[in-house]
């Protein structure tokens, strides 16, 4: 009896050991980059672990085990913010886009680690590990140097070279495409583009990126009482990426690159607001669902476009609902429903949405595919257009660009993706295939999470390579000394030969004299 108490006694001990403090953090506006971590984090705290969660975005709802942390922004930081939106929405300007996406980045993510709730943070509490929604912000390595615990990165998108890098995985530009081409065949041509693509994002991330992430890292974790940026780069345990080889394409990964593509799609749909739910559910004819993104927002389309897709609307017999950042939309149409924020993959999941307008983010494919839903796509900018070409490749979308939407063209989209059975048994093939794994993406992303707090950081999974430079890691260095060895025996042996010669020569010269 007093055995069997006990045995209770030591289980429950057990388990209550298991469970850690964990912190979650991504200062950024760009909500959709925070979804899939905060769908991880909402996991993590199903399994009981003690989740802090620092974002733009607290959930309205209490969860057990959670706590929300503010970020606290600026008007400034709004205005920035706004400005991302109308750049990617103007598209023209990719690298002024990247440039001040990553200085709102920089700057709120430099805000958030001195603001009081995160300094309070810092002072009195402890942490087992600190788990990063990755995006430009390697300076927040610094929080699991100050709490003496592992780190792992989370990225919302799809691999590239500054992700890569972290953890020594190849980037491999012969064979695997870029995201902003991704999609395209990798002829010869391309593989030219695609080289210099990579070169010029291997270019950016060290002369313009890091230098800045390296400057907030030692401005908020002075050296003195923190260990170097380049350390804690090198200290990161795991990196967890959004895709999957079904949509991404196979390529070599790393231990410690975890595929979780979907994280954010939850195996059971949560129940719609009410509104919504009735207005799917009434929709006889079936339902469109339109949305732009948390960064590109439907708002910020041309208003002559926006004339031409209301009045394409308003002659369906399908009911649409719209994302809509604002509170009126002059004309709306009576089968049109607006909403300045949307469940997104709940809606994709009802049986009477029959496609998606989409503006191709990647989180949003994703959604699509995972639930079977075809697509027309009008990509804007970052990674949109590889993501068209990519589902277009695929057959279970069609490309439409901003510029070359008319009533005719618009109408001619719809009608083929409502009408060709086709787009729909691809997608849904797609979707089997992207679901048949040994564990769902919200399985693997908590088993690898607690598989680095089950072993401390996991160090035994760091792969060599990820410490070599350039030189080391492309093995540049010893192919030129190989090449010296060779000149230098070459030079030797030339030399002996030559006075071999010489003495020869000599000899045979004495041998003619003496005759
Ligand atoms: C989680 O951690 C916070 C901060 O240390 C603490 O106040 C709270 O009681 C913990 N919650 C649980 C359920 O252990
Ligand atoms: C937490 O730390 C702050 C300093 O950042 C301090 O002012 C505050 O009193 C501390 N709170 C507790 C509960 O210890
Ligand atoms: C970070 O913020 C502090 C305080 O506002 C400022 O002094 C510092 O220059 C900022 N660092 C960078 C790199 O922007
Ligand atoms: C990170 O650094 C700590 C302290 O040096 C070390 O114990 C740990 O094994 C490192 N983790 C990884 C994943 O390299």
């Amino acid at each position: 009896m007093c055995l069997k108490f006990f045995g209770i006694f030591l289980i429950s001990v057990i388990v209550a050991c298991e469970c850690s403090k964990i912190l979650l953090i991504h200062p950024t506006f760009s909500r959709s980059h925070v979804i899939p971590l905060q769908a991880l984090a909402k996991l993590l705290a199903l399994k009981g672990h003690n989740i802090t969660f620092v974002s733009l975005y607290p959930f309205d709802k209490k969860i057990d085990n959670y706590r929300d942390i503010k970020v606290e922004t600026s008007k400034e930081d709004k205005e920035l913010f706004d400005e991302i939106g109308k750049t990617m929405s103007d598209r023209k300007s990719p690298f002024k886009l990247v440039s001040i996406a990553s200085k709102a980045t920089y700057k709120i993510g430099n805000e958030t680690l001195h603001s009081e709730r995160i300094r309070q943070l810092m002072d009195n509490e402890t942490f087992d590990l600190v788990v990063i929604g990755y995006f430009f912000n390697e300076f927040l390595l610094g929080l699991a140097d100050h709490f003496k615990c592992p780190s792992i990165l989370l990225f919302s998108g799809s691999f590239y070279y500054t992700l890569n890098k972290i953890i020594g995985n190849p980037l491999l530009p012969e064979a695997i495409p870029h995201p902003i081409i991704n999609g395209k065949e990798l002829t010869f041509l391309m593989r030219v583009f695609n080289l210099l693509l990579n070169a010029a994002d291997i270019f950016f991330t060290n002369f313009y990126f890091s230098p800045q992430s390296r400057d907030i890292y030692n401005y908020n974790f002075p050296p003195d009482r923190y260990r170097s940026y380049d350390e804690m780069i090198r200290n990161v345990s795991l990196v967890l990426v959004n895709t999957h080889f079904t949509s991404s394409g196979p390529r070599p990964l790393l231990p410690n690159l975890v595929e979780v593509g979907g994280l954010q799609v939850k195996p059971n749909p949560a129940p719609l607001p009410e509104d919504l739910k009735t207005f799917l559910d009434d929709a006889k004819d079936g339902a469109i669902l339109f949305s732009f993104g948390s960064n590109a927002k439907s708002i910020y389309i041309p208003e002559d476009k926006q004339k031409i897709i209301l009045k394409v609307f308003s002659k369906l017999k399908q009911r649409v609902i719209m994302k809509w950042e604002s509170d009126v939309l002059p004309g709306k149409p009576k089968n049109v429903l607006i909403s300045k924020w949307l469940p997104q993959d709940d809606i994709l999941a009802h049986p009477n949405i029959k496609a998606f307008i989409s503006h191709c983010g990647y989180g949003g494919v994703i959604e699509a595919k995972s639930n079977g839903v075809p697509i027309i796509g009008i990509p804007l900018g970052a990674d949109q257009k590889g993501n068209a070409d990519k589902i277009v490749e695929e057959g279970w979308a069609v490309r439409l660009d901003m510029t070359d939407i008319t009533e005719e063209s618009l109408t001619n989209a719809l009608k083929e993706i409502l009408s060709n059975p086709k787009y729909r048994d691809i997608v849904g093939k797609q979707a089997i295939l992207a679901k048949d794994r040994p564990m769902n993406a919200q399985d693997t992303a908590v088993y690898w999470v607690e598989y680095v707090l089950r072993h401390n950081g996991a160090p035994h999974l760091h792969y060599p390579g990820a410490d070599l430079n350039f030189f080391q890691a492309n093995s540049i260095d010893v192919i030129l000394f190989i090449f010296a060895v060779i000149y230098a025996a070459f030079k030797v042996i030339k030399l002996i030969c030559g006075f071999i010669f010489c003495r020869s020569k000599k000899g045979s010269n004495e041998k003619l004299k003496r005759n």
